[in-house]
């Protein structure tokens, strides 16, 4: 018998355990929980040999028995994942840890992780057959979705909050999108899309509505334990909105486990969240199963403003069952290590990243993290894409003027 491209088994879902089939379209289970992919891990493993991975393709595809599509023919790609997981000598020594890595995420298409999210979502949505789609989103989500629909000749509708980046409007308007702006949170968001999806039938591809950009991100988890030839690091930290990224990685690590590919699974989860949105950290606090519902949120690192998610208890079980952490740093900590980051490593970092390495000191100076650990932060973005967290200050020189050697040096402030 040929080969299986996907060993994925059915939807579970991630509250009441009912079996859902992969597939047929589905959004959340009749008692509204989120559905979560199940894979035959036996015929998986069967099917892929961990020492010739690096023999496949160059692209989170080629984890494509851990992924939920039947035909290859229906992936939609940008060039997404396989990013660099970089060694940070200088700024681990300035932070006093021996052993810290970033995965920089900004190297995706659409300069964040979430291209993995849609190349795993789109893809999926195009074999059954869906024609559009609408994403409630901070930004970053929605300019992943808005170009790789526009690839898959998918229509999209994108709601996002009025405040949100410019760039992100403009990506997604570049992308033929139809897209709106609300006058709210991404929480007002989410009821707008649920509403297209009523009225106009339209495919709800909000985060945890659809069960497959947590397949998508789950390739982090994935490429990370390649990158480290298999070996799980002590600590992963990982910016935390929805959560659906922390989520993932350890998905990623408990099926990995399961598959007897990494033997030891001693790897802690570190949420971190901004000071001004922490909601999950707040019940981690607590030993809370979920999270309240945070009110006046905002943070600088926009991504992670989350009020409330529908993951939070898939968040925090993750959290306790890796022995890990939840801490929040605030927009001006956040901001000064995107400097340190950048200066210490010319590595230009989003503030959400930031606030992982951040957040990384912080529990490194209560001791929950120890300077031998081996301690991987994501960098979920690109720099490039929050041009206002940088304040330029550049005297303007003619040929010929005197330049003193502080002008360099005060560059940027
Ligand atoms: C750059 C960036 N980092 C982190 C996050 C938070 O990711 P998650 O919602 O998976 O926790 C987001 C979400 O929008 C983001 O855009
Ligand atoms: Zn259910």
């Amino acid at each position: 018998m040929a080969k299986k491209f996907t060993a994925i088994e059915r939807l579970e879902c991630s509250l009441c355990g009912k079996s859902y089939d992969p597939f047929e379209i589905q959004n959340l289970c009749q008692c509204g929980g989120s559905l979560v992919a199940r894979y035959d891990l036996e015929e998986a493993k069967e099917n892929m040999d961990k020492r010739n991975m690096s023999k496949r393709v160059l692209s989170p595809w080629r984890y494509h028995e851990l992924l939920p599509l039947r035909d290859p023919r229906n992936i939609v790609t940008l060039g997404e994942g396989m990013t660099p997981l970089l060694q940070m000598k200088h700024l681990g020594e300035k932070l006093g840890l021996k052993d810290l890595m970033i995965k920089n995420e900004g190297m995706n298409p659409t300069g964040t992780f979430k291209a993995r999210g849609a190349t795993a979502g789109v893809s999926k949505a195009k074999e059954l057959g869906i024609e559009s789609v609408t994403v409630p989103t901070n930004g970053n989500a929605g300019a992943a979705w808005a170009t790789y629909a526009a690839r898959a000749g998918m229509e999209s509708y994108i709601i996002m909050p009025r405040n949100g980046p410019e760039i992100a409007r403009k990506e997604i308007t570049a992308a033929g999108s139809h897209a709106y702006l609300v006058d709210g949170r991404i929480t007002d968001a989410n009821v707008i899309s649920e509403q297209l999806n009523q009225d106009y039938g339209i495919f709800n591809a909000a985060t945890l509505k659809e069960p497959y950009r947590l397949e998508g991100k789950k390739t982090m988890g994935l490429e990370i334990m390649e990158q480290l030839d298999w070996e799980p690091p002590d600590v992963i930290a990982f910016p935390t909105g929805g959560g659906v990224g922390l989520v993932g990685i350890y998905k990623a690590i408990r099926e990995l486990n399961e598959m007897g590919w990494i033997h030891d699974s001693k790897t802690r989860m570190v949420c971190v969240q901004a000071a001004g949105c922490a909601p999950i950290t707040e019940a981690w606090e607590k030993k809370e199963r979920e999270s309240v519902m945070w009110e006046e949120s905002d943070t600088v690192a926009f991504g992670m403003n989350v009020p409330k998610s529908k993951g939070d208890f898939m968040v925090l079980e993750s959290l306790y069952s890796s022995g890990g952490y939840a801490t929040s740093v605030d927009d001006n900590d956040i901001l000064s290590t995107k400097q340190m980051i950048t200066k210490e490593e010319g590595l230009f970092a989003c503030p959400e990243g930031s606030s992982a390495v951040a957040g990384i000191k912080k529990l490194l100076d209560q001791g929950f993290i120890d300077p031998s650990d081996k301690v991987i932060v994501l960098n979920t973005g690109s720099g490039l894409k929050y041009p206002d967290t940088v304040r330029t200050l550049m005297p303007l020189l003619q040929p010929g003027d005197e330049i003193s050697i502080e002008i360099e040096e005060n560059q940027e402030s």
